[in-house]
């Protein structure tokens, strides 16, 4: 199954968020919290808000499998405060809102995203994809797990977040193939955070 890889545009905007809606439902039909607002996830609008601004700024993509959109992508230099060190930060790229079409579960479209946000972070010259995941969900732990990612710490304790799990991959461990075929980053507008140093909370 060819994947493909494109630049969200602004009217993508309904779609990721029907995509968000669909994974929340499908969370919840599996007895997780991740995601509900009763755990602290994002409200759908909030979601929103911040989604329109990823795409504004175009660090939003989107999966197509034969045209039809599979899953999205944001990757960016911003996380929730706290979560990661300054170091840390500087030298990645970090993950927010992957999500997979729940029809499309199981064809490898989210390695294929994963691998263009490590696409992404080669061509900006940083080290590492980074991304925090919902610290409670260790079925998710285990997905990143597989998908080569290390748990790196478990933010907090004091930390409001309900997703603190910080995972992280060195570029390096991605191998330079048809994974990689198709990433554009070369059309990859993104501000850095010293130019833009807006934080906003960016929860799994
Ligand atoms: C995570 C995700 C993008 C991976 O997409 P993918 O690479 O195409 O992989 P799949 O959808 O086939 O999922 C792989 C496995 O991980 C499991 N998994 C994925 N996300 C999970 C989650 N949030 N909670 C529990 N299990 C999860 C799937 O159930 C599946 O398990 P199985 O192999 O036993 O059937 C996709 O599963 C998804 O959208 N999940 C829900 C949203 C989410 O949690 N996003 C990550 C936020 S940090």
């Amino acid at each position: 199954m060819t994947v493909q890889i494109r630049p969200a545009a602004l009217d993508d905007l309904h779609l990721i968020c029907r995509l968000r809606q669909q994974r929340a439902s499908w969370l919840a039909a599996r007895g997780s919290d991740q995601w509900s607002t009763e755990a602290s996830g994002l409200s759908i609008d909030y979601f929103a808000r911040v989604v329109d601004r990823a795409l504004t700024a175009g660090e939003t993509w989107i999966a197509e499998v034969h045209g039809e959109p599979a899953g999205t992508i944001t990757v960016n230099d911003r996380a929730d405060k706290e979560l990661w060190t300054a170091a840390e930060l500087a030298d990645s790229l970090i993950v927010h809102y992957l999500i997979v079409d729940v029809r499309y579960s199981g064809h490898g479209v989210g390695r294929r995203l994963l691998a263009h946000a490590a696409a992404l972070a080669r061509t900006r010259g940083r080290s590492w994809v980074r991304l925090d995941a919902w610290t409670t969900n260790t079925d998710l732990h285990a997905y990143y797990r597989r998908a080569g990612f290390r748990l790196v710490r478990i933010a907090g304790p004091d930390r409001p977040s309900p997703s603190c799990a910080l995972f992280e991959r060195h570029i390096g461990e991605w191998q330079t193939d048809d994974a990689l075929v198709g990433a554009r980053p070369a059309a990859f507008p993104m501000t850095s955070l010293t130019e833009s140093p807006v934080v906003l909370p960016v929860l799994g």
